[in-house]
């Protein structure tokens, strides 16, 4: 334990190394405590960067957050490359929404409609203009949509270069697990423990399990494809992302509990979804299935900051399914607050005040 730390992070995950970061960046002493850090959701997730295709229906306060983030993206990847040396697979080729048949069509465009409505770029695509920037895609694809500005990012090398950003800082990584905040000495503690910050803060985090498969092209080349293509195929959801280094991840469910086994009727339905869209994958090598658990809170938009009741204690938590997109204006706000005390106007709508009462909401979770 380092007692004179200005900060104590909770959690190396994206979000917690990236807050750590930027409050070294800051002047302040930091330490971070993680048993295993970069192990939680991060580990699994596909590094969709992606405000536009997964901006849903009435979020509209947590699609501007992730609005900003993906602005801030650019300059955050090209400030961790250049201090770091290291590559995180930041892509901006963007991602086109693609719909098998006339059914997953008039769904998908019923939310590309609302996501226009609320001035995002999107624009509807017929399916030979889909097929003109994939090819690979299946020719009876009913149409979709392309979303420019929705990125990718492999979160791997994002946490791989985040721990070396904090190395050069002179940030020490503590690999201990915390359960209860009262044994932390710092300044003010910061919670970013992903699901983990339920039962140490009391706020209401629930798990939501991710199934997620990885696959790599037969030679090793990149993939034939290089949008991310959000899918609806015959009414199951997926998304690929490819990547330069000959990866593809296919993902993800979307499930109400909180075990971390795969299962065969998940990697059975991601395949068959995945490969009605992109035929060509199923002669790829399936290198790794593995689930994670991503923290939801009741509205599904994060908490970020200071906890009631408890001084000194602050929490960036709650991401979701948005937490790599989410990771800059996280960190940037969150440092802001630590190092200011004063919290910036946009973190208002996901104070943790609106879940209520600590003892209430340690009942109901
Ligand atoms: N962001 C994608 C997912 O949570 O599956």
């Amino acid at each position: 334990m380092n007692a004179t730390a200005d900060v104590a992070v909770v959690g190396a995950g994206p979000i917690g190394l990236a807050v750590a970061w930027r409050c070294a960046q800051r002047g302040l002493r930091v330490t971070v405590y993680d048993p295993a850090p970069g192990s939680g959701a991060s580990a699994v997730a596909a590094g969709m960067l992606a405000p536009v295709a997964e901006a849903y229906f009435g979020e509209v306060a947590l699609t501007g957050l992730l609005v900003e983030s993906a602005a801030r993206w650019p300059r955050f990847a090209a400030e961790l490359s250049t201090a770091t040396g290291m590559s995180l697979g930041y892509r901006t080729e963007g991602t086109l929404v693609v719909a098998l048949t006339g059914d997953d069509l008039a769904e998908a465009e019923r939310l590309w409609t609302y996501q226009q409505r609320l001035g995002l770029p999107i624009t509807p695509l017929r399916p030979a203009a889909l097929r003109e920037r994939e090819p690979l895609l299946a020719p009876r694809a009913r149409g979709g949509a392309y979303a420019p500005g929705d990125h990718q990012v492999d979160p791997r090398r994002l946490v791989a270069a985040l721990r070396a950003a904090l190395d050069r800082c002179g940030v020490p990584v503590v690999a201990r697990h915390v359960d209860e905040l009262s044994t932390i000495e710092a300044g003010t503690v910061v919670v970013a423990a992903g699901c983990g910050a339920g039962p140490l803060t009391g706020l209401p985090i629930r798990p939501v399990k991710g199934q997620v498969l990885r696959l790599r092209t037969p030679g090793g080349g990149a993939p034939g494809f290089r949008h991310v293509i959000r899918g609806y195929a015959d009414g199951r959801h997926v998304y690929l992302v490819p990547r330069a280094d000959g990866e593809v991840v296919v993902g993800a469910t979307v499930e109400e509990r909180g075990d971390r086994a795969v299962t065969a009727g998940a990697v059975l339905e991601l395949l068959r979804a995945a490969a009605d869209l992109i035929p060509e994958i199923a002669e790829y090598e399936l290198v790794e299935a593995r689930a994670a658990l991503r923290p939801g809170t009741p509205d599904n938009a994060p908490a970020l900051g200071r906890l009631p009741g408890r001084p000194g204690v602050v929490v960036a938590t709650g991401h979701y399914r948005h937490g790599i997109v989410l990771t800059p204006v996280t960190a940037e706000l969150i440092a802001d607050l630590v190092a200011t005390g004063a919290p910036d106007p946009a973190l208002a709508p996901f104070a943790p005040e609106r879940f209520g009462a600590r003892e209430a909401v340690a009942q109901w979770s």
